[in-house]
């Protein structure tokens, strides 16, 4: 194994079918990476290919991973998929999101659904592609989380937040779990690295989350690309607001905090295996 930069590099975005993940999708496959796209369904898979194509992509550096993240299964079957696929995977964005529903909604693998799309899906993916991230040395994982984490606390014997739901708790808890995330998400001899961003208040389809105005997607994207750019120097488990490192809640780097939360993921994980 070399430890210089690769040249092929593979990457997959999840929630590539727009706003900063079709954007930062683009931004990589103009740097000649192969992308792997993640979408939630064919159809809207199809229509990001179609769109990057027609952006410029050259479509034999395309290719697309199809899970709904509401059901474990389909991310189970895609990581295995894309795993056969890329066995070689040098980044891992890890940002398809959804806002939690006014109404408390639970997954049929019994999991509050955004804890579910927003961090657990991302665990069960990015522990399926283990095998493709540590393949060579230099991969990332990029978690793309939001200042909202701050707001947040872990509801450790409600994660589901079935007994007081509120739609902003449970999307920032998700937020939070997902930051954490950053600090567990590659084996520590993997020689990758894992970071969680906040790419700024952009206008996509969660703004309504954030406020009334914001960046534009591309311009969160560019935040996002960064941190997969080899050139860029992460410092492991780390937290950027935008370009900035930034300290992360200061309950994101306590050890005992990763370690309960890996354990909350492989309980949550395995009760819907
Ligand atoms: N926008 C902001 O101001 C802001 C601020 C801070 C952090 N963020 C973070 O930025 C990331 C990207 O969000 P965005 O603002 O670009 O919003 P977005 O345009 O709504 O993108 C979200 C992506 O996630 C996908 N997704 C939603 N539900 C899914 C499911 N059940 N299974 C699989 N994929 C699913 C969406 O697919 P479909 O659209 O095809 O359903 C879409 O591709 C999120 O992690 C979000 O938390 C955004």
């Amino acid at each position: 194994m070399s430890s210089a930069v690769p040249t092929d590099r593979t990457v997959l975005v999840t929630g590539a079918t727009s706003g900063i993940g079709w954007e930062t999708a683009r931004l990589l496959s103009e740097q000649g990476c192969t992308v792997v796209l993640h979408a939630p369904d064919a159809a809207s898979g199809g229509a990001a290919v179609e769109r990057l194509v027609a952006a410029g992509a050259d479509p034999k550096r395309l290719d697309l991973a199809v899970a709904d993240f509401s059901r474990l299964a389909e991310v189970r079957a895609m990581a295995a998929a894309v795993a056969a696929a890329h066995p070689v995977l040098d980044v891992l964005v890890n940002n398809a999101a959804v806002a939690a529903p006014e109404r408390h909604t639970i997954t049929e693998d019994g999991v509050e659904l955004s804890l579910q799309v927003n961090f657990l899906a991302a665990y069960v993916l990015t522990r399926g592609l283990t095998g493709p991230l540590t393949a060579r040395p230099g991969s990332r994982v990029v978690n793309v989380s939001s200042s909202m984490h701050r707001t947040a606390s872990i509801a450790w014997s409600d994660p589901n937040r079935s007994r007081r739901y509120s739609r902003l708790a449970a999307y920032a808890q998700s937020q939070l779990a997902l930051t954490v995330f950053a600090r567990a998400a590659l084996p520590a001899d993997s020689g990758g690295t894992a970071v969680s961003v906040h790419p700024g208040v952009c206008d996509t389809a969660l703004l309504s989350l954030y406020g009334h105005e914001g960046d534009s997607a591309a311009e969160g994207a560019a935040r996002v690309a960064r941190l997969c750019d080899p050139a860029t120097e992460l410092e492991p488990g780390a937290y950027y607001d935008r370009t900035a490192l930034s300290p992360a809640a200061p309950v994101a780097g306590e050890p005992r905090t990763v370690r309960r939360l890996v354990k909350l993921a492989e309980e949550l994980a395995g009760q819907a295996a």
